[in-house]
Order: structure tokens, then sequence, then C-alpha cells
């Protein structure tokens, strides 16, 4: 099955076309040198993942070398605490020693954590270079890679400070998934299972049926998990790019709760997928308390996360929660509140959701408990 394209189209100022192809496939990391070629980069610089440096960044290294894109390549250490000022700093630097110019192309290869880090460098040095993101863990494939989000965090909190930096091109190659972790596979599928949610009640009913499949991580299935994920987040991103209208709003389905979850769990003892899916369960909850869903609803999406193999309680991670309480407080200083006010992402139906500001606490309180 050769590769397949998906267009996500960016118009601009001036004219200025910054549409790209999001590129999803097995062997997909062969196309890379072809399309910096195509662009016209003669040198670039792969900034990795340590733990991809051997296998998928040679890979890409290779693959741009045989194109005549002379190539330099530089490691940062697997992990969240490399999304820091401290590494942004180093890989500056770095640039700054290898004489980087405007016409460099930066090359960022690994999951989420490489993505966001170098995608902010890229935005950065020298006002800005062209930057291709190559991701090599579900998370980066389905939601991370796309859509020009990049940052690093503070003390402070995540992501608090970043730019929009739209690639030139996203090349997802399934078979980089290959060494991917268990954990993390399976931790990506709760975004996946989120698309579904939130816009595509046709995709929720292939994944229930399929669910077997994703989970043995079956090619063909494993291809139409993300490239159906792809195209979903392309086309709100394209609708709304920099989170203005409240479309880009609703990709935090489940997340309200999944921050809370992370930030009293404190770093490493949830992974994202896994708080985003008993998040989910709780934004159900939430949602049928409220009676915008019945209980069919909350047991169709339980039903699916535990098929793929995620957690829909906090006991499933053998992880004992804080008080209601706490997590209330933690949730009222998140960055997504409005005015202090609780403001969810809640569904309708299957493939429907709807931002929904001033829930009582008391409601949000009752759902913690339970
Ligand atoms: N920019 C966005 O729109 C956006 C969206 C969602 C998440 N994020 C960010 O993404 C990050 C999480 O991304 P992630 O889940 O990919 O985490 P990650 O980048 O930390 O990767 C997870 C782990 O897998 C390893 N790894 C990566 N690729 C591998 C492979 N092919 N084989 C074996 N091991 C591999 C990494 O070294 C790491 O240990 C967070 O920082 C989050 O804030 C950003
Ligand atoms: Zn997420």
């Amino acid at each position: 099955m050769a590769p397949r394209t998906i267009r996500l189209r960016l118009g601009g100022a001036a004219a200025a076309d910054r549409s790209y192809d999001i590129t999803v496939g097995r062997g997909a990391i062969a196309t890379l040198g072809a399309n910096l070629a195509a662009a016209a980069a003669r040198r670039s610089v792969v900034i990795a993942d340590v733990a991809v440096a051997a296998t998928h960044a040679a890979a890409a290294v290779a693959g741009l070398e045989a194109a005549g894109v002379d190539t330099a390549r530089i490691s940062v250490p697997a992990g969240e605490s490399s999304k820091s000022p401290a590494e942004a700093t180093r890989l500056w630097g770095e640039l700054a020693r290898l004489s980087v110019d405007r016409h460099t192309h930066v090359v960022a290869v690994g999951g989420g954590v490489v993505g966001d880090l170098a995608g902010f460098v890229a935005a950065t040095f020298a006002r800005g270079l062209p930057l291709w993101q190559v991701p090599t863990t579900l998370v980066a494939q389905v939601d991370s890679a796309i859509g020009g989000k990049t940052g690093i965090n503070l003390e402070a909190g995540k992501n608090l400070v970043g730019a929009f930096w739209q690639p030139c091109g996203v090349v997802a190659d399934i078979d980089t998934l290959a060494t991917l972790p268990d954990r993390e596979f399976t931790s990506g599928l709760a975004e996946v299972v989120k698309y579904g949610v939130i816009l595509d009640a046709d995709f929720f009913a292939w994944l229930e049926t399929h669910a077997g499949g994703v989970r043995d991580r079956a090619t063909e299935a494993v291809q139409h998990v993300v490239e159906r994920s792809a195209a979903l987040k392309a086309h709100v991103v394209e609708r709304d790019e920099r989170e203005t209208s409240g479309l880009r709003a609703i990709l935090n389905y489940g997340h309200t709760f999944a921050h809370a979850f992370e930030t009293a769990a404190g770093y490493g003892t949830l992974l994202h997928g896994e708080a985003v899916a008993i998040g989910m369960t709780a934004a159900a909850r939430l949602a049928e308390s409220l009676g915008r869903v019945g209980p069919d609803f909350v047991a169709r999406q339980d039903a699916l996360l535990r098929a793929l193999g995620l957690p829909v309680t906090a006991a499933d991670l053998a992880w004992t929660p804080p008080a209601a309480d706490d997590l209330l407080a933690i949730m009222g200083r998140d960055k997504k509140t409005v005015d202090g006010q609780l403001r969810f992402v809640l569904p309708s139906q299957i493939g429907h959701v709807e931002l929904v500001d001033g829930i009582d606490a008391t409601l949000v309180r009752g759902v913690l408990d339970s």
C-alpha cells in the first residue's frame, strides 16, 4: 500500500499559500528527500529524539543526503523535560554553530516532545526556518505534528511559551510505530477515540468494529486510524487555525479533566492519553448529569475505550486521585478557563460536541466524587 496524502489548506496574507501535505503510510520517510528537494532545500538539520536517532532519524538523514540535501543532525534527550528553555537555548546555539541560515530546513523526528521543541526553535531561530515534521509516536502522527502549535514548558506551566509555526509538510511513516512501546501506542488511541466522539460517528463505529485489529496494530487498521485522524485534525485546523472561532477548542474534549489529573498525579505517573481517556469518561458523565446525553452514550464510549485497552477510571491505572475540591482548584487555574468560569467541551451525541460555559462546580464535583 503506497503512502496516502492529505492536503491541509491554509491561506495567508498577500495570497501566501501555506497549504501542506500530510503523507501517511508505510515507508513514508523515503519521500522526505524528494519533498525537501522539491522545496529547493539545499541544507537541513535533523533534530531527533535520541530514542529514534539510530533508527528512524538515520533513515531520514540517509534519504535527505541521497536527494542531495546536505544534512546535519542533533539529538535531544527523551522525555517531557526536554521541552525546556534550557534545551531550546542549547539548540539555538547548535544552529548558530552550524551557521544555519534561513534557507536551511529543520526536520523534527520524534514524538510530540521533539515536534513541539524543534518546531519552536525553527519558529524563532533567524525569525523562522522552514520546518518538516516527521512524527514517530501515535500521539504525534494523529495530533501534535499537525496544525502548527509549537512550544516549551516553564516551571509555571506546560506549553506557556510557544508560537504558531506551520510545517512545510508532515511525513507520518506508520512503520516507525513498530518500535513504540505498547503503553505509548495505546495512550495515543485516546486522541483517536476523541476524534470519533467530537466529529465523526462513522469513524467511531469503525473503531468499535475494528478494535481488535487496532489493538494488535494490524497494518491496514493503523493506516486507517492515522489517516482518518490526521484528516479530521487537518479539517479543524483549516477552519480555525489559531483557535479563535471555538472550533479548534473542541479538540480539548476530555482535556480540562485530563490536565487536572496530570497535574495532580505529577509528571510521569499518567501518560497524556491515559489522562485523556479518564478525562473523556468524566466529561461524558458530566454531560449525562446535565441531561445532554443518555446513559447509552456513556456506556458506548466506555466500551470502546476499554476495547482499545484504555482506562476509564483512575482505579484502572491503580492511581488514587486527590479530593474533588483539589482537582477543581487545579481546573480553575487551567489557562482554558475563561474569567474563572468552568468551560467544558461536552457531547450531545457520538460525533458532535459543544463548548459549554458557566458549568456549576457542584455538578463537576459530583462527577469527580463518583
Ligand atoms: N503541538 C500540539 O498540537 C500538541 C498536541 C498534543 C500533544 N502535544 C505535546 O506532545 C507531547 C507528547 O507527545 P508524545 O506522546 O509523542 O511523547 P514523546 O515525544 O515524549 O514520546 C513518547 C516516548 O516515546 C519515545 N519514542 C518516540 N518515538 C518512538 C519510536 N518510534 N519508537 C520508540 N520510542 C519512541 C520517546 O523517546 C518518548 O520516551 C507533550 O509535550 C504534549 O504537550 C502537542
Ligand atoms: Zn491531547
